[in-house]
């Protein structure tokens, strides 16, 4: 079985969201996707979401493409999950290009593109502008 893992905050789900799950689950058979807590999110990236860790791990958990949700906690789990999971395909959005190739030795390391027009922050900033 071919494993895959991926990473994000995953706040006010959306398109984009969507996509990357289900194109990181066209490169495998089982699909992990690691959810960052409201603690990681605002100690390391100073960032405060709008739904709560356990809902925006409910509502991913609930996607059919994926087929098992952790917690992010710190920045080095990604070494650790990867080679404790056993996993084969590490997939990133661009965003990210060239920041894990590190993980190269352990899997492959495949960054998508991002879905044009849409981010939780834009989403956000629509609201506000709207209201
Ligand atoms: N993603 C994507 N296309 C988008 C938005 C996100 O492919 N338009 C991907 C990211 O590259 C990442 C995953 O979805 O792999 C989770 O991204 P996340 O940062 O949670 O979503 P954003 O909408 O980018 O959130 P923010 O605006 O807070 O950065």
């Amino acid at each position: 079985m071919k494993k895959v893992i991926t990473y994000g905050t995953f706040d006010l789900f959306h398109r984009g969201h969507l996509e990357i799950l289900r194109r990181a689950k066209e490169l495998g058979d089982h699909l992990t996707v690691v959810i960052s807590t409201d603690e990681f999110n605002w100690n390391e990236k100073q960032k405060k979401c709008v739904y709560s860790y356990e809902d925006r791990a409910a509502i991913v958990a609930a996607i059919k493409y994926v087929d098992a949700v952790i917690p992010e906690t710190c920045w080095e789990q990604k070494m650790t999950d990867v080679t404790d999971r056993d996993i084969d395909v590490f997939v990133m959005g661009h965003d990210w290009d060239g920041k894990f190739d590190f993980l190269k030795e352990q899997c492959e390391v495949i960054c998508l593109p991002r879905t044009d027009g849409i981010s939780s922050t834009e989403v956000k900033q629509i609201v506000k502008d709207d209201h």
